[in-house]
């Protein structure tokens, strides 16, 4: 029993050497995203930490293996899309993403993790209508 701590303690030591990044790239912000103030506000408190390049990384997201995960989100958040480069995109693919957001925002988005982790995501009904009905799609 007191081997497997050490081994576990040892590993996690060992994993702190792992780096991941933990960047925001600088963007324009001429290109950031243009929506109403309290649409913007509600994209701003439940998606931005993952979508967008002004990502506010929590302590622990200096500590492993929480650093890999949280990493992993948001490469994977911002290559679909980054609401800070959104006038980067063509009208086509805007569209795409507007689609996206439609249906994300309905349940699936924020990841129930982060949410978990942070009150200010827990968007209501409400305020995923607001992004919805933003979006200009229809059903
Ligand atoms: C904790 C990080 C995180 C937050 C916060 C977050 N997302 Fe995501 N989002 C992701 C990840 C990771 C994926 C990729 C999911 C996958 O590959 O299955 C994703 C995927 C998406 C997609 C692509 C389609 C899909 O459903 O997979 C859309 C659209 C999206 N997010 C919109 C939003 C919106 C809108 C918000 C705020 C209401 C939000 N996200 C908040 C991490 C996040």
């Amino acid at each position: 029993m007191k081997n497997t701590l050490l081994i576990i303690f040892v590993l996690f030591i060992a994993a702190q050497i792992i780096q991941t990044p933990r960047d925001n790239p600088l963007s324009d912000p001429q290109k950031e995203i243009q929506a109403p103030k309290e649409v913007h506000a509600v994209l701003k408190k439940a998606c931005y930490d993952c979508h967008s390049n002004q990502v506010q990384y929590p302590w622990y997201a200096n500590v492993a293996p929480v650093s890999w995960m949280i990493s992993r989100h948001v490469d994977t958040a911002r290559q679909w899309v980054n609401f800070s480069v959104w006038e980067d995109y063509t009208q086509e693919e805007k569209e795409k993403k507007l689609k996206e957001i439609f249906r994300a925002a309905y349940a699936a988005m924020p990841l129930s993790s982060y949410m978990a982790m942070h009150e200010k995501a827990n968007i209501t009904m409400e305020e995923r209508k607001l992004i919805r009905d933003w979006t200009g799609v229809r059903k």
